[in-house]
């Protein structure tokens, strides 16, 4: 009998070679090569994957649409999915023949958010089919007993055969359809390991014909790899329509949904989830969660008003400095960039002296958020100045601003999106870059004069003191958060 042919493919990005190598020379990672067999062209593509099942006939003619012309099916018509979060994540409800992938860690609420969902959907009259190649049905229908799904308009099966999930599809016609997961299903004329390259390709491949051709919305669950991004090939992400990421420490409640991509809608929209025993619920006022904690000694403690999408969100940094006796202090940072950390500490050495560089400096954003925005630095440097000088903060203020290296504190964006968000939960001072201030002249208005300026990071010291002093003698009223 004839050796099968094999070929070695890269679990990371795709490339396939016809000798292994321990670097794929595509992406540069070490040990991904895996040996496949090669097997005999697809029907469904192998040459690329199509957006409709007729398609890639020889001889025939695509469809054509002059844009002048009403489309027959309101195509753009969406469905309220039960979770407003949720909704405006994928831009505003669910698109009906959208694909749409979901990645994230094992056990953070993956298969609970999209079996909410279905009950949700089948609330608004929507056909929901739930398939798990990881549970059998007794224990999906037991999971979604116990999370209160109970209609008719949700089926849940067990299967991982592809060719039996594109059958029954077809059979019950339901008008969302859900993978869980797409490392599990796997199509039998593959040789290929469920979840490798070639069968996640090829099954998302099936799945998006199915999804265009039929106009059924696809949900395909991702594993995640240890560094966090979705397990498999990188044309996945090109496939999808929507790549959506649910992230969270598993020691907190609250799970963050994003959008990575999405073609119906703006990306970096945040949706905030918390985990109960009763299954997933929207936290409506995400800042207030995100500050409950904060506590009377504010040494250290400052409060920045971060930017998620469209959506403004305060969240407390703490920062530590302590003496070192090392050579080579360490800076730690949790949901902030270590690199901005390392930054922030020389200008602050530079323009005032902290004498950071013999000590240990820490900076924790408060809830396992993870903050990227430039704008926190202000926040950041106000929580070291604190710390360092054993200076209290005063609980009303809020921060944000850019800080350069020559010591200047610049512009950011949404600034009165921003402060509207603080003033709701009871700040009534704000530090602001002055370069804001042309833009802010309708807000001025009505801050009263509690907005301080800066223009140099070498002012924060007064401005925190003097904010602390004003404060603490004028005795602000209590407020329910502190
Ligand atoms: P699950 O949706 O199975 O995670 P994934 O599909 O991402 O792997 O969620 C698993 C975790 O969620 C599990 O550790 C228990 C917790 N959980 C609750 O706290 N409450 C609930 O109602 C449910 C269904 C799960
Ligand atoms: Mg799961």
């Amino acid at each position: 009998m004839a050796k099968a042919k094999t070929h070695f493919v890269c679990q990371e990005c795709g490339s396939t070679y016809s000798k292994w190598s321990g670097q794929c020379r595509g992406c540069h990672q070490w040990n991904t090569l895996v040996e496949e067999t090669l097997t005999p062209t697809l029907k469904s593509g192998a040459r690329g994957w199509s957006v409709s099942e007729d398609s890639h006939q020889p001889g025939s003619r695509p469809k054509v649409h002059r844009l002048d012309r009403k489309l027959e099916q309101a195509n753009d018509q969406r469905h309220r999915t039960g979770f407003q979060e949720l909704d405006r994540v994928l831009g505003g409800g669910l698109v009906p023949g959208s694909f749409v992938l979901l990645g994230g860690d094992p056990g953070i609420g993956k298969s609970t958010l999209l079996l909410q969902m279905a009950g949700g959907l089948a609330k608004n009259k929507q056909h929901v089919l739930y398939i798990s190649g990881e549970e059998s049905v007794h224990q999906s229908a037991l999971r979604a007993q116990r999370l209160g799904i109970t209609s008719s308009q949700v089926e849940v099966a067990s299967e991982s055969l592809m060719e039996n999930i594109l059958s029954l599809t077809k059979d019950i016609r339901p008008d969302v359809l859900i993978v869980d997961s797409i490392q599990t299903v796997y199509l039998s004329e593959l040789t290929a390991a469920p979840g490798s390259v070639s069968q996640v390709r090829e099954c998302a491949a099936q799945l998006m014909a199915l999804a265009k051709g039929q106009n059924i919305a696809v949900f395909i669950i991702g594993h995640v790899t240890k560094d966090g991004n979705i397990a498999g090939p990188k044309t996945l992400a090109h496939m999808v329509d929507t790549v959506l990421s649910f992230e969270g420490d598993s020691s907190y409640q609250f799970r963050l949904l994003r959008a990575q991509k999405n073609r119906f809608g703006a990306t970096n929209e945040l949706g905030v989830f918390q985990m109960k025993t009763e299954g997933l619920a929207e936290v409506d006022n995400p800042s207030e969660m995100f500050l409950e904690e904060r506590g009377s000694d504010l040494m250290g403690s400052s409060v920045f008003a971060a930017m998620e999408g469209s959506r403004p969100l305060l969240c407390e940094i703490q920062g530590l400095t302590s003496s070192s006796p090392m050579a080579m202090p360490r800076r730690t940072s949790l949901g902030f960039d270590t690199n901005r950390v390392h930054l922030l500490v020389a200008v602050l050495d530079k323009h005032l002296d902290l004498g950071l560089s013999k000590c240990d400096v820490f900076v924790n954003v408060v809830g396992g958020l993870k903050i990227t925005e430039p704008a926190a630095d202000l926040a950041v440097a106000a929580a070291l100045i604190s710390t360092t000088n054993f200076q209290e903060m005063d609980g009303q203020t809020c921060f944000f601003g850019e800080i350069g290296l020559t010591g200047e504190v610049r512009r950011c964006q949404f600034a009165d999106e921003r402060i509207k968000e603080a003033e709701k939960l009871g700040f009534n001072h704000f530090v602001l870059p002055e370069s804001n201030k042309k833009h802010l002249t309708k807000l001025l208005s009505k801050l009263n004069g509690n907005v301080v300026w800066i223009k140099r990071v070498a002012q924060l010291p007064a401005i925190l003191k003097s904010l602390r002093q004003n404060n603490t003698s004028t005795k602000p009223k209590e407020r329910d958060l502190f």
